[in-house]
């Protein structure tokens, strides 16, 4: 399973980064409105920095919602990293992008899907990624989880090769249960990753081991 963190804030990526455990990045344009980038040139650059700390993918999505505009801006977006994997929302247009970007061999994250159905045309168009967001869904009391399962289930069916990338992750659980499902990645926020690490008996195991250590005079 691939960890990628959900975040623009470059402290915390290089905080994920350090811990040896992250495979990729996404964005999002709350999330870089969040950190206060403003501007194509300053959001461009930040993209190059998102990329000189980790080594595997970064979404960047697009803003435009007509077909000529996501693939203007996608091939901009797309020519700035070799990392860069361009984020496409869920729209009959986007869907059409999808297809374009991937006959040219340009990566894809097919961003706001909420229902099977949209994972399902989301891999016919060749997308790289889907990204159902399951929080989200939670949040309206709909089952975020099912429907990573129900998308599990239909990819390997017809062997789809569209990774699914459980985003709209809010806890360390959500992360236990994707990887329960078979997600192949979950971009999530620092928390859900460092939330891993916890157990209470670990920290008692150790301040034991520790005290016992202590005869040994090392
Ligand atoms: O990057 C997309 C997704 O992960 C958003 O998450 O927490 O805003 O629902 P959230």
């Amino acid at each position: 399973m691939k960890f990628f963190i959900d975040t623009a804030n470059l402290d915390q990526i290089n905080e994920a980064q350090e811990l040896g455990v992250l495979d990729g990045v996404t964005t999002n344009p709350s999330l870089m409105a969040k950190e206060g980038i403003t501007g194509k040139e300053n959001i461009l650059n930040h993209y190059k920095k998102i990329c000189e700390i980790v080594d595997g993918d970064v979404s960047a999505e697009v803003v435009a919602t007509d077909f000529d505009g996501i693939v203007k801006e996608g091939e901009e977006l797309a020519k700035l990293h070799k990392q860069i994997i361009v984020k496409v929302p869920m729209i009959k247009e986007g869907v059409k992008a999808l297809k374009y970007f991937s006959d040219k061999g340009i990566k894809t994250n097919c961003t706001l899907v909420f229902s099977a159905g949209q994972a399902l045309l989301a891999a016919k168009a060749g997308a790289t990624y889907v990204s159902p967001f399951l929080g989200r869904l939670d949040d309206i009391s709909t089952d975020g989880l099912q429907l990573i399962e129900d998308i599990r289930l239909i990819y390997d069916n017809y062997g789809f090769e569209t990774e699914i990338l459980a985003a709209s992750i809010r806890h360390t659980m959500h992360v236990v249960n994707c990887a329960k499902l078979g997600a192949d990645v979950m971009t999530g926020p620092l928390s859900s990753i460092d939330g891993l690490l916890k157990h209470p008996l670990t920290d008692i195991g150790l301040e034991k081991f520790l005290q016992d250590a202590k005869s040994f005079n090392l």
